[in-house]
């Protein structure tokens, strides 16, 4: 079915009022390498997926996204694409795609995709054209400069994934910029022609019916045309990536990059109700102008802020307030806890704060994002030396995260290979998978699995807690404490002390709507909270 729009819509510009489906949902990450094997390779797939939908649907998700399906040489996993219009066999047909849409719509649920514009694979036909001749028409889609006087590379930006941002290529004399892998050569953003080339891409899938894009690494697409060196980081130390050796003054982030987010958002906003994400990671105020100024940029820049923080009241509570407080008009909040890039939060935290921290992203305003497996508390993956595939840990073993440790497949069952394959999986799974599991949590009422169910349907089923504005209340540490709306709170207790609750009387005597320990509710707001402890309370008159 074709969903393209008539005319022009303009949507969730500053003046507009109207609640988008976006600001109701859960977003749902999924890895597809690592959701379900229905091919016996090891690998997940398409087909893996579409199985899995029901279990979406009954977990109460509104909205998945796919990490990249495209065809790639999969140099980086994927964010390395061949061609932008064709599924990877890895993943299936074209036709499994086609049905994994139509069955996620029929599932009510929305489906994303994720958007690599920063860099093709040094496969795609446009860099091998490219890399021909510096004549050819296609030269100028990629960044090729001079070498520098003394036949280095031209500047001193480097690689996210270690070593200088710039390949020599022999054929033609000049170097190539890659932000990530060599493999991964940055397209030109400043041609005309990529812009086009890329609009058509988004159309293609839009089309089809998806219902929007998370952009990877969008702050990357513009750069300093006089790729001027970017200064030195006084507080980088050996041994640290290389990366942070410089500040990213010039390599990234430069203005004309709300031009190209205009661009890319004028083609979503042809298509009703479509919705465009950004992932950025920058400090706060600068991740703030990705909103756009009248509202024209990504509909919503992945806030990351609680990925990195210290897991402490003194630092989320200031975190939450600075976030909301610096927030545009009309610009709508988002929270991530974990992604394929970041360690998983039961890693980060203990096994009973990361029930805190999901009842935390769960109750927080604006559009939490859950990253698959955190529902059912994967925490800690052993990954063997022989067994590395992140090409990040392989190029930077010392100075980077291993990855992988946050990509080991979905376990379903304490069965063979965790119900993910009947084969070995192309990444362990983790050493607790006898507890650690769909079918073990299914029918455990104070599992992990069921607080997020019963999180999940709190939040389809209070408006407040959806729409509700977010209001701090008065609390000492440990306990981080906050108002959704008039009547609901959420008193959180981010360590294993316990610690006295005093509260607004109308709040004191309210009723406990949900417990983060046992995934319960009912019964009084005690005036202790105890160690590890979450409750959202309706106010007694609320
Ligand atoms: C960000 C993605 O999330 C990451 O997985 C990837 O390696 C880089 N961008 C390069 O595309």
């Amino acid at each position: 079915m074709n969903f393209r729009a008539a005319g022009p819509f303009v949507l969730f510009r500053k003046e507009d009022g109207v609640t988008h489906w976006w600001q109701d949902a859960t977003i749902y990450q999924i890895y597809p390498r690592s959701y379900q094997d229905t091919d016996e390779d090891g690998v997940g797939d398409l087909a893996g997926i579409r199985q899995r939908l029901p279990y979406l649907r009954d977990l109460g998700v509104d909205a998945v996204w796919l990490s990249p399906i495209f065809q790639s040489p999969m140099a980086d996993f994927g964010y390395d694409v061949a061609d932008y219009r064709a599924i990877d066999p890895l993943f299936g047909t074209m036709a499994d795609f086609d049905a994994l849409l139509a069955d996620t719509h029929a599932a009510g649920l929305k489906l994303l995709l994720d958007f690599v514009p920063n860099h093709t694979s040094d496969q795609h036909a446009w860099f091998q054209e490219s890399r021909s001749s510096r004549d050819n028409p296609k030269r100028d889609w990629y960044i090729w400069c001079d070498p520098a006087p003394d036949g280095g590379p031209p500047n001193n930006w480097m690689s996210n994934f270690g070593g200088s941002g710039w390949t020599f290529d022999d054929a033609t004399g000049q170097y190539y910029y890659h932000a990530f892998l060599k493999e991964q050569p940055d397209l030109n953003w400043r041609n005309p022609q990529v812009r086009k080339a890329m609009a058509d891409v988004l159309r293609f899938w839009l089309d089809k019916g998806v219902d929007g894009f998370r952009v990877d690494v969008i702050w990357h697409l513009a750069k300093d045309p006089q790729f001027r060196d970017n200064p030195p980081n006084p507080a980088w130390k050996p041994g640290q990536r290389d990366l942070d050796r410089y500040l990213q003054r010039y390599s990234a982030d430069q203005p004309h990059i709300h031009d190209i987010i205009a661009e890319l958002r004028d083609v979503i906003d042809s298509y009703p109700e479509r919705l465009l994400i950004g992932e950025i990671y920058l400090p706060v105020d600068r991740l703030m102008a990705y909103y756009g100024e009248d509202g024209e940029g990504v509909h919503l820049p992945f806030n990351f802020q609680l990925i990195n923080a210290p897991w402490r009241t003194e630092v989320i509570g200031p975190l939450i307030d600075e976030y909301e407080a610096a927030l545009p008009e009309g610009g709508w909040p988002n929270w991530v806890l974990s992604n394929h890039d970041q360690p998983r939060i039961a890693d980060r935290v203990s096994e009973e704060q990361a029930r805190i921290a999901a009842m935390l992203l769960l109750t927080l305003r604006g559009t939490p994002t859950l990253y698959y497996g955190d529902e059912i508390g994967i925490a800690k993956a052993h990954i063997p030396a022989d067994r590395i595939q992140d090409p990040w840990a392989k190029n930077e073993p010392e100075a980077s995260f291993n990855r992988d440790r946050a990509r080991t497949p979905m376990q379903w069952s304490a069965g063979p290979h965790g119900g993910f394959s009947t084969v070995e999986p192309w990444l362990p799974l983790t050493n607790d998978l006898a507890t650690c599991n769909v079918d073990t949590e299914q029918d455990d009422p104070c599992s992990m699995l069921a607080l997020h169910r019963e999180l999940l349907g709190l939040r389809k089923r209070e408006e407040e807690l959806r729409q509700g504005a977010y209001t701090r209340m008065d609390s000492a540490a440990p306990v981080l404490a906050y108002r959704r709306g008039e009547n609901l709170a959420v008193l959180l207790n981010l360590s294993a002390e316990s610690a006295p609750l005093d509260l607004p009387d109308r709040f004191a005597r309210g009723e406990v709507l949900l417990r983060a320990s046992t995934g319960a509710n009912g019964g009084p707001v005690p005036d202790q909270l105890p160690g590890n402890e979450g409750l959202v309370v309706r106010a007694a008159d609320g």
